[in-house]
């Protein structure tokens, strides 16, 4: 391993840093205590049952608490939770939601990143590698108008399942934009096919896998946060037809509505196209 490769305690602690730089913007909610008490009480309770179910042991218990103490340690919360917990929020959350599907956040969106005219290619290394994409499409609310002057906050790995702002060797800012809708709603980006994404596998969530058997891998995806005002956001992420793991996401957040079916243009490169239906904020 050279002293640039990504480790899970790079990625952690920067994800976690990421973390509490965006709360910190947000601001916090204010929980009664009776809201607390209640899924609190719950999240004990379904431990609770499982100890029972499984006759946990002793040595079982302890040795999950030092999983705990290493997992905040290495900064990993926001990549467990993110991988294991996150897709039923989302669940819960598409309830009353319309339009496009949303999916997961993940730990890895930057936010603030430059705003890109309509037809746009994402900043990207000069040698990048990858196979080039046209991910095209058109932004329209729910009666079907387009909506002009949308934002596609669009992040995505490289070609070897890296982010740029969590993985050293890259440059700031690689394979990230705001790109703007046209008056027509309509948007063209230039980028590459990300490559699927593995869980670092060197810190305590990678040794939680590594110890169930389980496998590490994300499809490939381009993740989105499609915004406009008057309109409620999308937070969501786009796989390929046919890809690796499209099946098989250990963070069990794809959906058959999020599927690109690329094809090869006239150019040689692969077109996709995909379009976004907001609901009213
Ligand atoms: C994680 C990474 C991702 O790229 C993603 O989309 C979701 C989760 C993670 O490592 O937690
Ligand atoms: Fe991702």
């Amino acid at each position: 391993m050279t002293t640039t490769s990504p480790t899970a305690a790079g990625s952690g602690a920067n994800a976690t840093q990421a973390f509490r730089a965006a709360r910190q913007s947000s601001g916090g909610e204010v929980t009664s205590p009776e809201r607390v008490s209640d899924v609190v009480q719950a999240v004990l309770s379904g431990v609770h049952e499982a100890i029972r179910a499984k006759k946990v042991t002793y040595p079982e218990f302890q040795a999950a608490k030092q999983w705990l103490i290493d997992l905040g340690e290495g900064g990993e919360w926001p990549l467990f939770l993110d991988v294991f917990v996150e897709h039923v929020v989302e669940e819960v959350a598409a309830e009353t939601q319309h339009g496009t599907k949303g999916s997961i956040l993940g730990p890895y969106y930057l936010p603030d990143q430059p705003k890109l005219p309509s037809v746009s290619t994402l900043p990207m290394r000069s040698d990048e590698k990858g196979k080039p994409l046209v991910f095209t499409g058109q932004v329209r609310d729910t009666d079907g108008n387009p909506v002009a002057g949308a934002e596609l906050d669009l992040w995505q790995a490289d070609d070897e399942g890296y982010y740029s702002g969590f993985a050293p060797h890259l440059p700031e800012g690689n394979l990230r934009g705001v790109v703007v809708s046209d008056g027509h709603g309509r948007f063209e980006v230039t980028t590459i096919q990300p490559a699927p994404y593995r869980i670092p596998t060197d810190g305590p969530t990678g040794g939680l896998i590594e110890a169930a058997g389980w496998h590490p891998w994300r499809p490939a995806h381009l993740h989105l946060i499609v915004r406009a005002p008057g309109h409620r956001n999308i937070t969501t992420q786009l796989y390929f037809q046919g890809g690796r793991w499209v099946d098989d996401d250990v963070a069990q957040a794809t959906k058959p509505e999020l599927v690109l079916d690329p094809r090869p243009g006239d150019d040689g490169k692969l077109r996709a196209r995909y379009d976004f239906v907001l609901e009213p904020a």
